[in-house]
């Protein structure tokens, strides 16, 4: 496999992923806004998933070709498209060989994907490979655990006593998936300048996330909704698990909601 699927998560990859009503529409138009597409732009997303990101522009008419290793996910996008006709196209793949040819499109679209694929360099690549002139690679990432000095936020404080009960396991990195670079890393900026690129970052959209616990954010390492556990041993998971039910039964408000501010921030790489 040259990344990690996400056939095991298609029950619950919405649920636990999605966006609030209206945000995903939002980063449509801040993308659009951007680049500056015109109706006629010939977009690919590499690493489509479910279409939590491509579904607004396939409704908006939008020449989109979305590209998985995950059957079940492409399908979970069809079935949201309920048969309507549109100008998209879903094709399995590695995102390290795009099916496509050179030069087609004008932006290449990715969206937490380069922590799961076993070369994110030649992802980065092959989404260039793809750009017509004047093209952008298009990287955005989900911001959502709180700004600098305020309150953290269920995921984070969930986040933080997971990754110190794998620490008291001894969890070797291979199997926390911590070494992988994630969101909007560094290495993304400088592997894309070192090819020629000017790179641009910035944040496309704010809102507020649906309600979360502390209690529900840790059911989901529990059910090991997030890839980070899918490579744990089965007894390492189950006994992480039970630490981290302790630590949420000692927690002072595990059942309190927040509604956290989230930001979708880009790196944006054109080649001249
Ligand atoms: C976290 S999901 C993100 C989906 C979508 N971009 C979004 O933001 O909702 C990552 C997707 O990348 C796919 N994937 C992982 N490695 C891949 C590879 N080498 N080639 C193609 N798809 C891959 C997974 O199957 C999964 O559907």
């Amino acid at each position: 496999m040259p990344g990690i699927s996400f056939d095991r998560a298609v029950a619950y990859y919405d649920a636990t992923r999605g966006y609030p009503p209206g945000v995903a529409e939002q980063l449509r138009d801040a993308i659009v806004a951007t680049l500056q597409l015109s109706r006629s732009a010939r977009l690919i997303e590499a690493g489509v998933g479910t279409g939590r990101i491509a579904l607004p522009f396939i409704e908006a008419g939008y020449f989109y070709v979305g590209v998985d290793l995950s059957r079940r996910m492409m399908g979970q996008l069809r079935r949201k498209l309920n048969g309507r006709t549109h100008q998209m196209h879903l094709v399995c793949g590695d995102v390290m060989r795009l099916p496509v040819s050179d030069a087609a499109f004008d932006a290449a679209i990715m969206v937490h994907v380069l922590h799961l694929v076993d070369d994110w360099r030649q992802a980065l690549d092959e989404a260039r490979r793809v750009l017509r002139p004047g093209g952008a690679v298009v990287l955005a990432s989900d911001e959502r655990d709180g700004q600098e000095g305020a309150p953290r936020t269920p995921r984070a404080q969930v986040q933080q006593a997971w990754s110190a009960i794998l620490d008291e396991l001894n969890v070797p990195p291979d199997q926390r998936r911590d070494g992988a670079p994630h969101g909007l890393d560094d290495r993304f900026q400088e592997h894309l300048k070192a090819s020629g690129a000017t790179v641009e970052r910035l944040t496309l959209i704010t809102y507020r996330q649906s309600p979360q616990t502390v209690r529900a954010v840790a059911q989901r390492y529990q059910e090991r909704m997030y890839s980070s556990c899918w490579l744990l041993p089965d007894d390492v998971h189950a006994e992480a698990a039970r630490r981290l039910q302790q630590w949420v039964d000692n927690h002072p408000d595990p059942d309190a909601a927040h509604e956290p501010p989230a930001r979708i921030d880009a790196m944006v790489a054109r080649w001249g």
